[in-house]
């Protein structure tokens, strides 16, 4: 029993803004797009822009997107998109963007719905007046294909976040491989690494089905084979297009089959350490491939079946582990958190801290096997000695 959901439509490739206007205009005639500073002087925003009035949509804009949205962010552009009564958002961005725009979408189609309540288990009541176009601009969120919304901020003190509901899962996601290929290196790295550590954790995930099963293997096999290759060529748009596809099924796996302690990890390190997520959740990766293998039958079961299909499809008989460690060291990427300044005692001076953050975190629940205290310790302890 699940559900399982999607966006309704997805297109992709070079000419992927012009399926999108031909899509569009079934819906309306007034285009809201939701963005940042970024983005606009990168050009994208013009472009997207250009694309609807030149087909004749009256369109309005922001760029106030926040790097990390918080609530008030998404109430503030919200205020200025109902006056202008959008009968389509579209964002065009980073995870940041899209999960503004989810946010938008949720206050123009109810207005009177309390953002810090949005969860798979309360009804919202969007797409009756208004579509959601996501045009991700790099390749790892997922957040064009997830029905999950990052946004947080400071209420009397505590944190508050929200959560994720099949409802806000966009109308269409756009693949359009020119966007990604702006991106540099280390965020092509990082990103794509977080879309692989996506996909690895669904495959394992406790309530993985065949249907995210299959979205996940296929995904961490184009990364394998693709992501080291796009790294060299970054604007060759064959390869930029199948790493923006990956990135978006290991999206659709994770949204339907829930992530794991490694996600749970990095959300409580990243920050306080002040590293990217994708880079972060990337170099704890394979320690918690390593103790899932080791506790759980039907992890394990897992990670052979995608071993034997890597093995047969990129041709290189390698353990899984193995084939981590070879992708990481192809694109230097850290095996261990000392490199980011994080040593045993640090572990163990923040202790409290990290214990609380892992252990609260919503997408622990989704691990195969629910680790103790000390188990997320030694898995820690690891990572900072590099003891793969
Ligand atoms: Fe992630």
């Amino acid at each position: 029993m699940g559900i399982f959901a999607l966006p309704r439509l997805v297109v992709y490739g070079t000419e992927a803004l012009d399926l999108m206007i031909e899509e569009a205009k079934m819906f309306g005639e007034r285009v809201f797009i939701v963005s940042d500073r970024v983005i606009e002087k990168l050009g994208f925003l013009e472009r997207v822009k250009r694309a609807f009035e030149d087909a004749g949509f009256l369109v309005e804009f922001t760029v106030e997107v926040e790097e990390e949205p918080s609530f008030s962010n998404v109430e503030s552009i919200a205020r200025r998109a109902s006056q202008f009564k959008p009968d389509i958002i579209v964002a065009i961005g980073g995870g940041s963007v899209i999960d503004a725009a989810k946010g938008v979408w949720v206050r123009l189609e109810n207005p009177g719905y309390d953002l810090y309540g949005i969860s798979p288990l309360e009804r919202i009541g969007v797409g009756k007046k208004v579509r959601l176009i996501a045009i991700p601009t790099t390749s790892g969120t997922g957040s064009e294909a997830t029905f999950g919304i990052v946004l947080s901020e400071k209420v009397d003190g505590k944190r508050k976040y929200a959560l994720g509901s099949y409802e806000i899962v966009p109308w269409m996601a756009v693949l359009h491989p020119e966007f990604p290929s702006s991106m540099p290196r280390s965020l092509t790295i990082g990103t794509g690494l977080d879309a692989l550590a996506h996909a690895l954790e669904a495959l394992v995930s406790s309530t993985a089905s065949d249907f995210t099963d299959a979205l996940a293997v296929k995904s961490a096999e184009i990364i394998f084979s693709e992501l080291p290759r796009v790294v060299e060529e970054p604007k060759n748009l064959d390869l930029r297009g199948r790493i923006h596809m990956a990135a978006m099924m290991a999206g659709m796996a994770f949204s339907n089959s829930g992530l794991g302690l490694a996600h749970a990890i990095a959300h409580t390190l990243g920050p306080m350490l002040g590293v990217h997520h994708g880079a972060i959740v990337a170099s704890i990766l394979p320690y918690v491939v390593k103790f899932n293998s080791e506790r759980s039958e039907g992890a394990a079961g897992k990670y052979r079946l995608l071993e034997r299909v890597l093995n047969a499809v990129l041709g290189q008989e390698m353990g899984l582990l193995e084939r981590i460690v070879d992708l990481y060291q192809t694109l230097g990427h850290p095996l261990d958190l000392e490199s980011y300044g994080c040593s045993l005692g640090w572990i163990q001076d923040n202790r409290d801290e990290i214990v609380a953050g892992v252990f609260s975190d919503p997408d622990l629940g989704f691990n195969p096997v629910l680790p103790s205290e000390e188990d997320v310790l030694e898995v820690l302890n690891r990572a900072v000695e590099g003891r793969i």
